[in-house]
């Protein structure tokens, strides 16, 4: 038994900033965004919330499964910038939805490696028959958590939400391959805004404008991090599940960078077809992108039948994850 991907979604705020719009806000250019990160433009929000992308991400992908909401068993959201603390974006989502059978649950803090993580707790439930189906959903607005006036981190990110719908069905449950550590963590942070106590700090408030309030990143330390470790742990879920690279018909890689996912293919000695990318139209959505590409290959009608499909994402933590699935016949 296994859990199949059969339907998939994503929603995209309109709003848009291209590399131009970012040089007017910090020291920067056009020229040096793309060559560094192969990124023109991201979106971001306006009127709307993580809660309300991951919702019509959701949405869509059940419409996409031919399922009504009422059939879905597991809502799992993966995020790191849910606009509340309670209750969680699954919960919520799951209102917006009817989806009133549901268990929700959300995987905060995993951040980039969310995704991959989420589909993975989703799997184990269904290959194990705890349940039927389920809707794995990864929705950012990174743009809240971003220090507009930082270029190391303000050129990279941007918002969106893209979801799964997942059926428990016959076939190979693949192992996934999973790292953290967290000794390495200070190399991505984002402090809590909600420090202040009150009773312990009553007068300690500190100003949401303080830079450690917002995304800080060491850019190089996680570029070779991930360089290093992703083709890795490719290799290792691979092994794991006696496979080779030619069993691999698309590699589905957290689009940080577009230098990461090449230097990931070489390293692999594999051909960068195989390794599809839209971080140039939306930046890094962190737990976000890979089920946004995913729908957009979904519905480009580039997901065929009994495909298999390797899912890798890496970030704060730090943590890396891989995952192999195939594609229902
Ligand atoms: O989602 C998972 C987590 N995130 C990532 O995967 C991101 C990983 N890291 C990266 O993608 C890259 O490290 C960055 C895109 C963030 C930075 O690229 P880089 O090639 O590592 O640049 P760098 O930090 O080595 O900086 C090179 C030069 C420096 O100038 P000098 O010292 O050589 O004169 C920087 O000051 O570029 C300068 N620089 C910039 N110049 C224009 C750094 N940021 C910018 C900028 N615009 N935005």
């Amino acid at each position: 038994m296994t859990g199949s991907i059969c339907g998939t979604g994503s929603y995209i705020p309109r709003f848009t900033m291209d590399n131009n719009d970012i040089a007017k806000l910090v020291d920067t250019s056009d020229e040096w965004i793309r060559e560094r990160t192969g990124i023109i433009r991201r979106h971001i929000i306006k009127e709307e919330t993580t809660v309300s992308m991951a919702s019509e991400a959701g949405k869509r992908a059940l419409e996409n499964a031919g399922m009504d909401a009422e059939e879905i068993d597991l809502i799992l959201v993966a995020t790191i910038s849910s606009n509340v603390l309670l209750p969680c974006t699954a919960c919520e989502v799951q209102k917006n939805l009817g989806a009133v059978n549901a268990v929700c649950l959300d995987l905060g803090g995993t951040a980039c490696s969310g995704f991959v993580l989420a589909y993975n707790t989703a799997e184990a439930y269904l290959s194990w028959g705890i349940y039927k189906t389920a809707l794995v959903i990864g929705s950012e607005s990174l743009s809240a958590i971003t220090n507009w006036g930082d270029r190391g981190t303000c050129i990279l990110f941007g918002d969106g939400a893209g979801a799964a719908v997942l059926k428990a069905q016959e076939g190979v449950s693949y192992l996934p391959a999973v790292h953290s550590d967290g000794a390495k963590g200070d190399a991505l942070t984002c402090r809590s805004r909600y420090e202040v106590n009150g009773i312990t700090k009553k007068d300690s408030y500190i100003s949401a404008e303080e830079n450690e309030y917002f995304i800080q990143m060491d850019g190089q330390a996680v570029f070779k991090f991930a360089v290093k470790k992703v083709p890795e742990v490719i290799g290792e879920v691979l092994e794991l599940n006696s496979l080779g690279k030619e069993d691999i018909d698309l590699y589905i890689l957290h689009q940080a960078n577009r230098r990461i996912v090449e230097a990931v293919a070489k390293r692999l000695e594999e051909p960068i077809e195989k390794f599809p990318m839209n971080l140039q139209e939306y930046g890094n959505t962190s737990s976000a992108s890979i089920p946004i590409l995913l729908d957009e290959l979904n519905r480009a009608g580039r997901l065929k039948p009994g495909q298999r499909l390797l899912l890798a994402g890496f970030g704060a933590g730090l943590t890396w994850a891989a995952s192999i699935l195939r594609l229902p016949e």
